[in-house]
């Protein structure tokens, strides 16, 4: 049986953070508000010319050094991202490039938010098919590109950042079989559009459109889709909740990571919380808390961790991985 298993991660936040105190000099709200509602304390703001690609680059040499690899060895780069460099080429593309990477194959997923945990479906499922032996899977935004800065209900909850885990194909017997992604499990719902899109596109209006979202909303979906996602992934891998060593959620509200946590029955320290640090950075939140958990110590080699999320489409979805 062939495995993905993870080799080594990384991740990259740019330099410049903003506090809430910061943003509420600009905004009509508060640090209470915000660390209240959403747990969000500050969030990383890309410098001018610093683009999703630099930020994807750097997360990705870290994460092939912790892996021990080298750039020769990779032959695939799969990158979530909603807010690319350009409409085209693939930001990925631009990586491989900047990576000195020249064989292989580099695409781009959109599933906002939910991003990752597509691209490391997608991947998977490649190296399982024998498409690929070795990937790159990187979570990479800069949504302060796409906020509206007079719009208090979106501008405060996102930041910009990057993570990425690199992915060996593995045939193993015994104990190695074990290891590597265990089931995935992927849902969207369009109907959902207009509670969560960017208002422009190069088709639609030519621009690139700034976020939208009904906040409460989403919230709503979140919590319900979340507990079913979750639920499907340990029961096509036979496992259940109790299984599980590590929760790495989406960071996009403490309120809803805590809320799944319990449905879980886990303890608080079970549940990886990074939002505070960096706000919601859609598709590149889930690889920054896998960063901050893998190399503060708490996730180790043959742990369940279970990764999920939900963003715009609706989309979301969940990865079952033994360490
Ligand atoms: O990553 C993609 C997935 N996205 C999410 O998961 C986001 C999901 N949604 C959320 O996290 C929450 O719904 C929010 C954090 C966006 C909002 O929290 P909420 O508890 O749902 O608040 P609300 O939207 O119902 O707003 C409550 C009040 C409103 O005032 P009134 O109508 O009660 O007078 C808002 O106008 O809070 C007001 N408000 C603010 N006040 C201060 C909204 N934004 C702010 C703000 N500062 N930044």
């Amino acid at each position: 049986m062939i495995r993905s298993v993870v080799q080594g991660c990384g991740a990259y936040l740019p330099e410049r953070i903003v506090t809430n105190e910061e943003l509420a000099k600009k905004v009509e709200t508060s640090d209470e508000w915000i660390r209240q509602r959403t747990g969000i304390r500050q969030r990383h703001i890309a410098a001018d010319g610093e683009f999703t690609s630099h930020l994807a680059l750097k997360a990705s040499e870290r994460a092939l050094s912790h892996a021990g690899l080298k750039v020769a060895d990779l032959d695939l780069i799969v990158l979530a991202t909603a807010t690319p460099d350009e409409t085209f080429p693939a930001t990925a593309t631009k990586v491989q490039s900047a990576l000195g990477m020249t064989r292989g194959a580099a695409f781009d997923v959109q599933a906002v938010c939910a991003g990752f945990v597509y691209s490391m479906a997608v991947a998977d499922s490649m190296l399982k098919n024998g498409l690929a032996s070795t990937a790159l899977v990187i979570g990479a935004e800069t949504f302060s590109r796409i906020l509206d800065w007079s719009d208090r209900g979106t501008c405060v909850l996102f930041g910009d950042g990057a993570g990425a885990v690199v992915l060996k194909a593995e045939t193993g017997a015994g104990h190695s079989a074990d290891r590597g992604i265990l089931a995935n499990a992927l849902h969207s719902d369009g109907r959902e559009h207009d509670i969560l899109y960017v208002d422009g596109g190069p088709s639609s209006t030519r621009t690139t459109g700034l976020l939208r979202m009904e906040g409460k909303e989403v919230f709503k979906h979140a919590v319900v889709n979340m507990a079913a996602v979750v639920g499907e992934v340990l029961e096509k891998a036979g496992l259940t909740p109790k299984d599980i060593d590590w929760l790495v959620p989406h960071q996009a509200n403490k309120r809803i990571i805590d809320g799944t946590g319990r449905k879980l029955g886990l303890s608080p320290d079970q549940v990886v919380v990074t939002v505070d640090k960096h706000a919601n950075t859609s598709a590149a939140s889930i690889p920054l808390a896998i960063d901050t958990a893998a190399k503060d110590g708490r996730i180790k080699k043959g742990d369940l961790v279970l990764l999920e999320g939900i963003g715009g489409g609706l989309a979301w979805g969940a990865s079952l991985v033994r360490w």
